[in-house]
């Protein structure tokens, strides 16, 4: 049947809606989706109990147990715009391994000036040595210091590893575990600044002063600050989700001294974790949760990043078509295969501009034959896990920037945060949503986003020249 570009589908015999009123569907849909819809009191007790959990974390007899980590970075401040010099980075945590040169004036004209090169790393490599990698690493350094012609000058350098680490100082990270498909041998429960201090070494070629292990999170946070000094958060709303901010020495027991602040990495996306979101999971998030490959860990990070949305509106599809609501009661091969419906799917999906037409033609591309009554409810379902999504996402930024403003005794406070991430950047509602929800659930924060890219290669060379700046304060 033709499909017009309103909402309003061509009534059929059996199907003819009242006139002048949208589509009436079926209540079971309504029902199901009711499960998604949270009210603002179960917003603001998702906002209590991340703070609990943020307490928890921070505590020191409560850490151990604590499913929000709260990280300590070592990251002590915020760019104050006196950073300068020339900075190498790091940033390896996938098939690429990619080196920057970034220079940083400061001064009345302050400026940032990036120079970088991308080196794949061989798959023999990923599942070989750890000597073999480092070296290999090493190697790739080396000719992006010939080709900047940069070999004589022993460059500070910030290293972005994106792999569980377990820091003990800025510069020294352990290697928990490999993750992404690298193997190499010899490196799990080593530092790697040291395993990439001896591989330099071993080169014999040139130096370099390794001075941070940085997480993308918390270079998210460093690209912003030195745009915006209110910025004290960091966030990524992408195919993951975590978050960190700057936090009170004092209320971070996991770390000696109670002098300044440093940054959290919060790892937030393992809040739940102890049971404490049951009661909003549905039964939708717990198909995709058993059927993850780590099944009962990162809860809230299931609930609302891009990794697993698709996958909720999927398991929900499939319920759908099973009681005969959706697609003919066909459930066809593609909405039984893992990952079809990408963050960019939904995006479009949920596109105000996309005709109904257009709807059918993405479900179309996916192999799933679709009417007009069924891209309605698609696009429904869409919006729906969406909404939550930013909603909770919103709930816990909400219990962040309100510890922030209490941390300061402050009764308003204008704070930023620097945020980066597919779903943020892409999905045409996740980022309003989100805004909303943190307004209304901490009024007395005035928070502003502003979108922070490259925090895994800017973000670093900023956390490396203001660990720097720290250095050269207290040996003064
Ligand atoms: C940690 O959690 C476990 C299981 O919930 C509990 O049995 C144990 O008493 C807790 N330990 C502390 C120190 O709270
Ligand atoms: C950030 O830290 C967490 C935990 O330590 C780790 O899982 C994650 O991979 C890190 N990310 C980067 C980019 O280093
Ligand atoms: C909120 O913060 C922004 C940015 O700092 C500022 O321009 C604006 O005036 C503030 N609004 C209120 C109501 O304080």
């Amino acid at each position: 049947s033709p499909c017009p570009s309103s909402q309003i589908c061509p009534a059929s015999p059996q199907n003819r809606p009242p006139p002048s009123s949208r589509v009436r569907r079926p209540l079971p849909i309504t029902e199901t989706l009711a499960e998604f819809r949270l009210t603002n009191d179960q917003l603001l007790e998702v906002k209590k109990r991340m703070r609990t959990e943020i307490q928890n974390g921070l505590g020191k007899k409560t850490h151990d147990n604590a499913t929000v980590k709260m990280w300590p970075t070592y990251v002590r401040s915020t760019p104050d715009g006196s950073e300068k010099g020339d900075f190498l980075a790091l940033d390896l945590g996938g098939t690429n391994f990619r080196v920057l040169l970034v220079k940083i004036r400061s001064g009345k004209r302050r400026t940032v000036e990036m120079h970088n090169k991308i080196y794949a790393i061989p798959m023999e490599v990923m599942q070989g040595t750890g000597e073999e990698l480092f070296d290999h690493i090493v190697q790739c350094i080396s000719d992006f210091l010939d080709y900047m012609g940069m070999k004589n000058t022993r460059l500070p350098l910030g290293f972005t590893f994106s792999f569980p680490c377990r820091q003990t100082s800025l510069d020294a990270g352990i290697l928990v575990t490999w993750t992404k498909g690298f193997k190499a041998t010899d490196c799990e429960g080593e530092d790697v600044v040291g395993l990439l201090r001896e591989g330099i070494k071993r080169r014999e070629e040139f130096d370099l002063d390794v001075v941070a292990v940085v997480n993308d999170t918390v270079g998210t946070m460093m690209t912003c600050a030195y745009e915006e000094a209110t910025c004290e958060v960091g966030l990524i709303a992408g195919t993951g989700s975590n978050a960190c901010y700057m936090e009170e020495m004092r209320n971070i027991e996991t770390v000696e001294g109670d002098v300044g602040r440093m940054c959290v990495n919060m790892e937030w996306g393992a809040f739940g974790d102890n049971g404490c979101l049951d009661d909003i999971r549905t039964e939708y998030d717990r198909a995709v949760d058993d059927l993850s490959l780590n099944p009962g860990k990162q809860r809230y990070e299931k609930m609302c990043s891009g990794m697993y949305l698709g996958e909720i509106v999927r398991n929900i599809l499939i319920d759908l078509t099973k009681r005969g609501f959706l697609f003919r009661g066909q459930i066809s091969e593609t909405l039984k295969t893992r990952g079809i419906f990408e963050t960019k799917f939904l995006s479009q999906i949920e596109s105000d501009r996309l005709a109904l037409l257009q709807v059918r033609s993405i479900l179309q591309q996916l192999g799933l034959d679709s009417t007009c009554d069924d891209s309605i409810i698609v696009k429904e379902v869409c919006g729906t896990v969406s909404h939550r999504a930013a909603q909770l996402c919103g709930a816990g930024m909400a219990a962040v920037v309100d510890k922030i403003r209490e941390n300061r005794g402050l009764d308003q406070m204008d704070i930023t945060v620097g945020v980066d991430g597919t779903l943020y950047k892409l999905h045409p509602h996740f980022s309003g949503i989100m805004h909303q929800t943190v307004k209304e659930l901490a009024p007395k924060c005035n928070v502003t986003f502003f979108l922070s890219e490259d925090g895994s290669g800017k973000g670093a060379a900023l956390i490396t020249a203001v660990g720097c700046r720290m250095r050269e304060q207290e040996e003064s």
